[in-house]
């Protein structure tokens, strides 16, 4: 089945805690967006908000890293309470690196890959990494259109991993709502990272549970 990963980069910042609760018992992850101002053009949040955040809630923190360099973050984001890190293979870090601190942490690990980045780049990671992202926007911001162009990407990589015998989830990550969900389905997403389409909503439980049962 289908997970939901909300973003609460769409959230209410001042109300995060009442935020999260309106999706807890829904989702099955929490995604959470970290900018540096520099890998992407704009600035989130960072090592104390998920603090605040792990405290707050046992659910499953999806830590979507946006940032330089992430070799010198993992600990921090890790202690912090992060369950899973994401990384982007465009950073500037030494992938095995990465993959090896996060594991040796004993969280899970995934690798990001921005649009205009060739699948064949993130194809030898595969086998090592739990999750693999593929963006759907370029990152930086909330709220952009979905990019269908990405879904041959979702697609190569989906028949990649059923050779491999793994059990390895491909997340999608940017525009995704309730049509563009299931083009992402389709070509074989089971993660689905939605941030304005579950936050601005008048319901947020319903619509990850619509998104949930596609
Ligand atoms: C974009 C972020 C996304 C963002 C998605 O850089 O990685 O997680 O929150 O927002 P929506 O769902 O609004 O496109
Ligand atoms: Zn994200």
């Amino acid at each position: 089945m289908t997970k939901i990963s909300p973003s609460i980069l769409a959230a209410d910042f001042s109300n995060l805690k009442a935020e999260i609760e309106k999706v807890s018992d829904y989702a099955q992850m929490l995604h959470i967006d970290v900018m540096d101002g520099h890998f992407v053009p704009n600035i989130s949040m960072g090592v104390p908000v998920l603090q605040s955040i792990r405290k707050n809630t046992n659910m499953f923190l999806d830590v979507h890293l946006m940032i330089s360099k992430p070799q010198d973050y993992v600990d921090a984001f890790i202690k912090a309470g992060a369950d899973l890190i994401c990384f982007h293979l465009e950073s500037d870090c030494d992938a095995k690196e990465v993959i090896e601190k996060v594991r040796s942490a004993g969280k899970k690990v995934a690798i990001a890959i921005k649009p205009n980045t060739p699948v064949e780049d993130v194809m030898p990671y595969v086998e090592y990494l739990d999750m693999v992202l593929v963006m759907t926007v370029e990152p930086g911001f909330g709220g952009q259109a979905f990019m269908p162009e990405t879904m041959t990407k979702v697609k190569a990589l989906r028949q990649y991993i059923n050779k491999l015998d793994k059990d390895i989830d491909i997340q999608v990550d940017g525009g995704i709502n309730r049509q563009t969900a299931i083009v992402a389905v389709e070509n074989g997403a089971n993660v689905l990272v939605a941030g304005s389409s579950v936050f601005n909503s008048e319901n947020p439980a319903l619509e990850v549970e619509y998104l949930r049962g596609l």
